[in-house]
């Protein structure tokens, strides 16, 4: 129905929706402060339960004193790529709600703090960057070597930068830069009951 970047909606969707994808070719330019904090200002407008708004950002701009540092938190496989992003980003989730004495648990914080991802990811196409969601991180090093004080949650990393020719990739990676299709609409939405169990 709406077409754009190799891909089709099934409903008139807006284009920028599957504009959104997640290349691993970075160009590796210094970008600066301002432009990272253009994304996260956007992540932070995100709806959160009550308004708690759990998400905390920890991040490194490529060619500052914690680049090296956050590089070194991701998993192998990622740093081989995300290297070549100008920033890095960890997000984290405040697990409480209230004080800390009061030992409120939030039931949403994760859901949440992936609502602020969503957006950051879109504002980073609006502004001309490519956002790179990583489950492919260190989190328990993260938590440490970061000072994230107990009760939040490490959640993801993201890469951010802007595309650059895929043949800067490893022949793995290579392969696989290309946007990813979905799985049909009927097999993620009912009307009604929860259809299957795979
Ligand atoms: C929370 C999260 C974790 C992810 N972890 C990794 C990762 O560790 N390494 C990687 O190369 N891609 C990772 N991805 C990218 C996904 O594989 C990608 O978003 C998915 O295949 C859909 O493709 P698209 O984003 O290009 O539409 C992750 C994405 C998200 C949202």
């Amino acid at each position: 129905m709406t077409k754009a970047n190799s891909r089709e909606s099934e409903y008139p969707i807006d284009p920028m929706f599957l504009d959104r994808w997640s290349p691993r070719a970075f160009t590796g330019e210094i970008i600066e402060e301002a432009q990272l904090l253009t994304l996260l200002d956007a992540a932070h407008w995100a709806p959160s339960s009550a308004n708690m708004q759990p998400w905390r950002f920890l991040y490194a701009l490529k060619g500052s004193e914690h680049w090296e540092e956050f590089v070194s938190l991701l998993n192998e496989a990622n740093q081989e790529w995300a290297k070549n992003a100008s920033a890095l980003i960890f997000v984290v989730s405040r697990s409480f709600n209230g004080a800390r004495s009061e030992g409120r648990s939030s039931y949403t914080h994760s859901f949440d703090a992936g609502t602020a991802w969503g957006h950051l990811a879109m504002q980073a196409r609006i502004s001309g960057f490519h956002a790179h969601g990583m489950g492919g991180i260190k989190h328990d090093e993260i938590k440490e070597k970061l000072e994230v004080p107990d009760g939040y949650r490490v959640e993801a990393g993201i890469a951010i930068g802007r595309i650059a020719d895929k043949s800067i990739l490893s022949e793995r990676n290579r392969e696989r830069e290309f946007p990813s299709q979905r799985k049909p609409l009927s097999e993620v939405a009912f009307n009604g009951h929860f259809i299957g169990n795979d």
